[in-house]
C-alpha cells in the first residue's frame, strides 16, 4: 500500500480537478491511499487541512472548473511570507517542517500540480528528498518540455468566444475594439484565440508593436471599406521604440499615469492617433473559469493517471508530459528552464500573417 499526497498550486486552470479525479481513481485501483493537501503546502503544516480523497469524494467532479482542494498564489515554502508581532512581513523557510511532517505522515510521494513556480518549488523539494511528480498546468500554456498545459484549451474557447461576440458590437457602431486576454511573459491565448476570433491584430509578448503599423492596419481596413477592428492583446505586449508599457506606472518620455492595462494603453493610443471610436475590455480571469473543455478534460485525465504510473515506477522529480500526443516523463528541471515562447517561425504565426492579421511588426 502507498500513501499519496496531491496539492494545486498557482492561479487555477479549468482540468486541476479532472488530475485530483484521475489520481484518485488510479490509485483506489492499486489500493493505495491519496491526500489532498488543502491550499498548496498547508496540509503538511496542519492535519486538519489533509483531507482523504476516495473515488466518492470526487464524484463527477472532472467537469467542475477550479480546485476541490484549494490553491494559492503566494505559498512558497521556500519564502514565506509571514507578519511578526510589530505587524512587519518577515520571509522565512518552512521546507524542513514540510519535508519532516511529509515523512512523519508516512507519504510515499507527493505529486504536485502546478506551473513554472509551483514545479520549482516541487523540484526544490526533491533535491531534499522528497519523492514527488509534477503535472503541468497553466491556462498561459507557458511551460516548456511539454506541448500543452491543461486549462490553455478552455481559455482559448472563452477568448475566441468573446471575440466573436464583440465583431457584431464592433461593426454596429464602426468601432476599435482591443481585448486584452493573459498571457504574462507568452502570447498563446492571444495567438490562438486571434486566430480563430477573425482579430485583424495580434500584440503578443513575442513580438514588440509598433503603434504605427498597427494604426496603418486599421486605416487600411476603413479605406477597404471594413469599418470596425478587432484586436487581440496579451497582457505582457510590449510596445517598440522605448514605449515599454509599465502597469500602473509611467510611460517613459510621457509623464501620465498609465491606470489600466496595456489593452487600455493600446486602445487610448488608437483612438488618439486614427481618430476612430475605441473601446477597450479586459478578459481577465473569466479565461480561468467555467468547466474544461474536452481536450482539457481529457489532457488533464491522462496527466493523473500517468503521474500516477510515474509513482509506481518511482520515476521521481519528473513531470508528466504531452509530446507528439503521447504521455511522456520530463525532468522538472527542464521544463522550468525557460518559459515556452510562441515559435515565431511556427506554421501558426505564419497562418496569421497569411491572412492579413498584423502582429505590429
Ligand atoms: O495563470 C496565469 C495567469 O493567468 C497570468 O496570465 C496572469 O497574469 C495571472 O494568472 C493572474 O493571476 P492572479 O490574478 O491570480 O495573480
Amino acid at each position: 500500500m502507498k500513501k499519496i499526497a496531491i496539492s494545486t498550486g498557482g492561479g487555477d486552470a479549468p482540468g486541476l480537478n479532472a488530475v485530483i479525479y484521475a489520481v484518485v481513481h488510479a490509485c483506489y485501483r492499486k489500493g493505495w491511499e491519496v491526500y489532498g493537501s488543502r491550499n498548496g503546502y498547508a496540509g503538511f503544516l496542519d492535519l486538519e487541512e489533509m483531507i482523504q480523497l476516495r473515488p466518492r469524494d470526487v464524484e463527477g467532479i472532472y467537469a467542475i472548473g477550479g480546485t476541490i482542494i484549494g490553491s494559492t498564489n503566494k505559498g512558497n515554502p521556500f519564502a514565506n511570507p509571514v507578519k511578526n508581532l510589530a505587524g512587519e512581513t518577515q520571509v522565512i523557510d518552512i521546507s524542513d517542517k514540510i519535508l519532516r511532517n511529509f515523512k512523519r505522515m508516512n507519504f510515499d510521494c507527493h505529486i504536485a500540480i502546478g506551473g513554472d513556480g509551483s514545479m520549482e518549488i516541487a523540484h526544490q523539494f526533491a533535491e531534499k528528498g522528497m519523492p514527488v511528480i509534477g503535472v503541468p498546468k497553466t491556462i498561459d500554456n507557458d511551460l516548456e518540455e511539454t506541448d500543452r498545459t491543461f486549462g490553455f484549451d478552455t481559455a482559448v474557447s472563452t477568448a475566441t468566444e468573446a471575440l466573436d461576440k464583440l465583431h457584431s458590437t464592433a461593426k454596429s457602431h464602426d468601432r476599435v475594439m482591443v481585448v486584452e486576454v493573459m498571457g504574462r511573459d507568452s502570447g498563446w491565448i492571444a495567438l490562438y484565440s486571434g486566430i480563430s476570433g477573425g482579430a485583424d491584430i495580434i500584440l503578443i509578448p513575442e513580438v514588440p508593436f509598433d503603434m504605427d503599423k498597427v494604426c496603418e492596419k486599421i486605416t487600411d481596413n476603413d479605406l477597404r471599406g471594413k469599418d470596425y477592428s478587432i484586436v487581440v492583446v496579451a497582457e505582457g505586449a510590449q510596445a517598440l521604440n522605448g514605449q515599454r508599457f509599465i502597469k500602473g506606472g509611467l510611460e517613459p518620455g510621457r509623464q501620465e499615469v498609465i491606470l489600466g492595462g496595456v489593452g487600455e494603453w493600446v486602445a487610448t493610443e488608437i483612438q488618439r492617433r486614427t481618430d476612430k471610436d475605441t473601446r477597450s475590455l479586459v478578459l481577465g480571469h473569466l479565461q480561468r473559469g467555467g468547466s474544461p473543455t474536452t481536450f482539457d478534460r481529457l489532457l488533464a485525465l491522462r496527466f493523473g493517471a500517468a503521474a500516477v504510473r510515474l509513482v509506481e515506477q518511482e520515476t521521481f522529480d519528473h513531470m508528466v508530459a504531452l509530446k507528439n500526443s503521447e504521455m511522456k516523463a520530463v525532468p522538472i528541471a527542464d521544463a522550468i528552464r525557460a518559459r515556452k515562447k510562441v515559435d515565431l517561425t511556427s506554421d501558426k504565426v505564419q497562418t496569421a500573417r497569411d491572412i492579413g492579421i498584423c502582429l505590429g511588426d
